[in-house]
């Protein structure tokens, strides 16, 4: 038995039920983030990293096998077999060219979504009751494209959408009111690309307007100060990949937040993306507005109160991002 003085740590509880699969397709740095961030918070019993590039994603696997002892009770396998992804209940898919300095996503579109043509069958006969989540870019026209090469229902094909570009906005809004991030209720909606824009109508922190927040007596955004923040927010990414060549981290957490929410069955609001069916006067385009995400994927798009200009904005996505799958197809 072990002593009473064993310091073997206490296997976080995973959030998902018993026999919860994760697939992660691709073993790039967004993917490899993404498996790392699933141990990290236990969302699935067994996580696995599926690669055409064998000595790759082999090599990963061992590495964030290697941790498993101080990550929890998650386990992790993978391979370049298909067959690693059997019985998944929730596929993110990761694969493909990433954007390098001075290139837009929508720029990824045509390589990315030959890729995704002929990937779904792939992973499809192997998980063929998954939810799944686009983050390859351009991850709105991917999830168009998913949805309709697969023919599966549009709640189960999201992208992650602006799950993360909200997180940023929120991360810099609660650094100048002063608050923790989880008290900012903002939302960047749209495409994840450059049309992208902030939802100030709407945006409280606690219970207070954004622009009545008062920081030691005084007021602390402006309408202009707000624009020139969710400038940054729409820009982020091309800044780290200017430094770093990529980004990964803040994706993976966000895909990892969104399996979350449907292995847990939680039913939580997140801005995914899924393919509109008149929604906001929209349809047969993927971008993202605040959805219910649970068991089953999205369960719910809502329908949420937008200023005349936000709404043109949101439109202005939609027919950007309907453009772009057009060329290809779609
Ligand atoms: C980014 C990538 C995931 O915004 O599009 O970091």
């Amino acid at each position: 038995l072990p002593s009473s003085t064993d310091h073997s740590p206490t296997p976080a509880p995973a959030a998902a039920g018993r026999s919860s699969r994760l697939a992660v397709v691709g073993a790039g740095a967004v993917g490899t983030s993404t498996a790392y961030a699933a141990l990290l918070r236990g969302v699935a019993r067994h996580v696995a990293l599926y690669d055409i590039d064998r000595p790759k994603v082999e090599a990963e696997v061992l590495d964030l096998a290697h941790g498993t002892l101080y990550t929890g009770s998650s386990s992790i396998t993978g391979g370049d077999d298909p067959a690693v992804m059997e019985g998944a209940d929730v596929v993110v898919i990761t694969a493909g060219a990433k954007q390098h300095p001075g290139e837009t996503r929508l720029d990824l579109a045509a390589t990315n979504v030959r890729i995704l043509e002929q990937l779904m069958p792939v992973v499809q006969e192997q998980a063929p009751d998954a939810v799944y989540i686009l983050v390859s870019n351009p991850c709105d026209v991917l999830t168009l494209a998913a949805q309709r090469i697969s023919g599966l229902p549009a709640g189960r094909v999201m992208a992650s959408g602006t799950t993360l570009d909200t997180s940023r906005l929120r991360w810099l809004l609660a650094q100048q009111a002063g608050v923790s991030r989880q008290s900012v209720h903002a939302y960047i909606l749209g495409e994840h690309g450059d049309t992208e824009f902030p939802v100030w109508s709407s945006a409280t922190i606690g219970p207070v307007p954004i622009l009545d927040w008062r920081r030691e007596g005084r007021k602390v955004f402006t309408e202009d100060g707000l624009d020139a923040l969710a400038d940054q927010v729409v820009n982020a990414a091309y800044t780290v990949i200017q430094g770093k060549g990529a980004t990964n981290y803040a994706i993976g957490v966000s895909a990892v937040r969104i399996v979350e929410a449907v292995l847990g069955s939680q039913n939580a609001v997140l801005p995914v993306s899924t393919v509109l069916d008149g929604q906001y006067g929209i349809s047969d385009v993927a971008l993202s507005v605040p959805s219910v995400v649970g068991r089953g994927g999205v369960r719910e798009v809502l329908e949420i109160n937008l200023s005349a200009q936000e709404l043109r904005r949101l439109q202005h996505s939609a027919q950007t991002l309907k453009q772009s799958a057009a060329e290809l197809g779609f």
